[in-house]
């Protein structure tokens, strides 16, 4: 059995070149998505096992990643839940029955192995279909950001609605952040049983929270999640650039941080933890050569051991596929010397 390159590097190991994925690597920068899209529904897409086969591995032809992440969404863990949502376009994700109260948190969830069968079958394909040096990507969202859409019933700039939720009702807040973690520690349990080689928590808004309370109510819930995990596990919080230490007690093996963040400054801070991360998203949207430039200047800083080269955050929509070709190619040519 040969392990692949980006698990070795999750686990901290020295790697001959940084391997390399990026979030959002399947979606609308690439046209091959958009004529797909074009047939199918979003939901559609991702729970019919054979389009969501064909959207994950469009990026892994293109670029040949050393990682495919599943074709999926946060979202559909608000499903056993009892949440409905569909993607709006030009709007973004809507809850129709979000949380108004104490008596709308959902006191426990439906079966996850059903509910959300097609993931399953998902991954089963994967991990037939992907080379044995390459990782298979799972993930989910994180409690907070679940909640987040749960209790807004969309997005929500600053995440005020469930912040001022946590202000009025605190016990129901802490209960619905719960029922989330529930779910999401036995979906990527599910996960790797069907062949995830890594998975990602994706706790994206987490950080709008004081540290305090990110502390007392978000870093329990990330540790309880993936202490339970059997495989290489990865956290990703934005806006965690001053509060490094709380990410990386969040106990996943490896952070992912986002552009804001130094790397030479997390290397240091964060001593020997796997780092994952972080050239801007935008800088895709210049020309090849600075692309190359400054994903050298990043690898460089970071380092040959336990590093997995990625943006940090999603690849934006009219991202041009020359310069995401020029951020992996650099990786994936890069020697250390
Ligand atoms: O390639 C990959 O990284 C895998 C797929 C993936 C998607 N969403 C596909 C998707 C992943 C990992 C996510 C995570 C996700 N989804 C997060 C956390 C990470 C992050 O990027 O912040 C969040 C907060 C969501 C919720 C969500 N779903 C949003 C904000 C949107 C975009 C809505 C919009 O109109 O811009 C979605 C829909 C979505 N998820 C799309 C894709 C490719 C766009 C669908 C389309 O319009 O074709």
């Amino acid at each position: 059995m040969t392990t692949p390159l980006l698990v070795r590097a999750a686990r901290g190991e020295r790697t001959e070149r940084p391997p390399v994925w990026m979030m959002r690597q399947a979606g609308r920068h690439l046209p091959e998505y958009r004529e797909l899209r074009n047939e199918h529904s979003f939901r559609e897409a991702i729970e019919t096992p054979e389009i969501a086969e064909t959207i994950t591995l469009q990026p892994y032809e293109r670029y040949d990643v050393d990682g495919v992440v599943m074709f999926s969404d946060i979202l559909t863990c608000l499903e056993p839940l009892g949440f409905d949502y569909h993607i709006e376009s030009g709007v973004g994700p809507v809850v129709p029955n979000p949380v108004e109260g104490p008596a709308d948190v959902p006191a426990d969830h439906r079966d996850v192995e059903t509910e959300l069968d097609f993931v399953y079958d998902l991954l089963d394909r994967l991990s037939a279909s992907v080379a044995e040096t390459d990782a298979v990507i799972g993930f989910a969202g994180g409690p907070f950001t679940l909640a987040s859409y749960a209790v807004a019933g969309g997005a929500d700039r600053q995440n005020g609605a469930i912040r001022r939720f946590r202000a009025e009702q605190p016990a129901a807040f802490e209960d619905l952040l719960e029922r989330f973690a529930d779910v999401v520690a036995e979906y990527l349990r599910l996960q790797v049983d069907h062949g995830a080689d890594v998975v990602q928590l994706f706790d994206t808004y987490a950080s709008v929270l004081p540290p305090a309370d990110y502390e007392e109510y978000v870093r329990p819930l990330h540790r309880k999640i993936l202490s339970a995990i059997d495989a290489p596990t990865i956290l990703f919080v934005r806006g965690m650039g001053g509060r490094l230490e709380q990410l990386r007690t969040g106990g996943a093996d490896a952070v992912s941080l986002d552009w804001t963040v130094d790397m030479e400054n997390a290397r240091e801070e964060l001593g020997t933890t796997p780092v994952q991360g972080n050239l801007d998203p935008t800088l895709l949207f210049a020309d090849p050569e600075t692309v190359r430039s400054r994903t050298a200047q990043m690898i460089e800083a970071a380092g040959p051991r336990g590093y997995i080269c990625n943006l940090g955050h999603g690849v934006g929509k009219e991202t041009p596929i020359e310069s995401v070709a020029a951020f992996v190619e650099t990786a994936k040519n890069w020697e250390w010397n």
